[in-house]
């Protein structure tokens, strides 16, 4: 028997999308954020507290990195979701990580992370409905040691970490269970 919970954000999993930016000064903030995704093949979309700093910088910059939190980093990349530079200044400073600056866009790249994403803005919305940020993906970044022999990116070694929005839980990978556009083949043929 099914149970109602209500109205919630009860998707799963949610990705740990590590967002970085330049302060005013060119120090580095870097925050956590769940709620976002991929729209297109080259543009994705935050949904993003406006009073955050990031939201200030991605308005400022027009530009930002996005990594994906792994097991390797996941005390770092809970902590900068935890404080804002607003109330902490120097966050990023204090979890010992180290950024580069991006070639393509006005935004630092964490050199911790193996996978990035490197954006430009596209268009800020922000309205009743919320701050949302429409971005275009410049390039990719990804650490050599994630790559298959075939230079494909390979999800087992990135190690990404997932959110869970139901009991607040941090999740590694699983064993993987299928191919796409592949496991529903005997279908086909019925
Ligand atoms: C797991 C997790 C997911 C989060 N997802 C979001 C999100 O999608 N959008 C958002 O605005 N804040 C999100 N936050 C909160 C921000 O990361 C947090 O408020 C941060 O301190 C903002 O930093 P800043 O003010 O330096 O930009 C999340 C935090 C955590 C721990």
């Amino acid at each position: 028997m099914k149970k109602s919970i209500g109205a919630c954000p009860a998707l799963f999993p949610m990705p740990v999308q590590m967002i970085a930016t330049y302060n005013d000064d060119g120090s580095v903030d870097l925050m956590n954020a769940a709620w976002g995704g991929i729209l297109d093949s080259d543009l994705l979309i935050l949904s993003l507290d406006s009073t955050h700093r990031t939201s200030d910088n991605i308005k400022k910059r027009k530009a930002f990195t996005l990594s994906i939190a792994d097991e390797t980093t996941i005390k770092e990349s809970d902590y900068v979701g935890m404080v804002s530079e607003n109330l902490f200044p120097g966050k990023f400073l204090k979890t010992g990580l180290s950024a580069s600056k991006s070639e393509k866009v006005d935004a630092p790249i964490v050199n911790e992370y193996k996978l990035t994403l490197e954006c430009e803005v596209e268009k800020i919305s922000d309205d009743e409905m919320g701050f949302f940020v429409y971005a275009r993906i410049k390039d990719v970044l990804v650490d050599e040691s994630i790559l298959d022999p075939k230079g494909k990116v390979d999800v087992t070694k990135l190690k990404p970490i997932m959110f869970d929005q139901f009991k607040n839980g941090y999740y590694s990978l699983g064993e993987k269970a299928g191919q796409a556009w592949d496991a529903g083949k005997p279908f086909l043929k019925k």
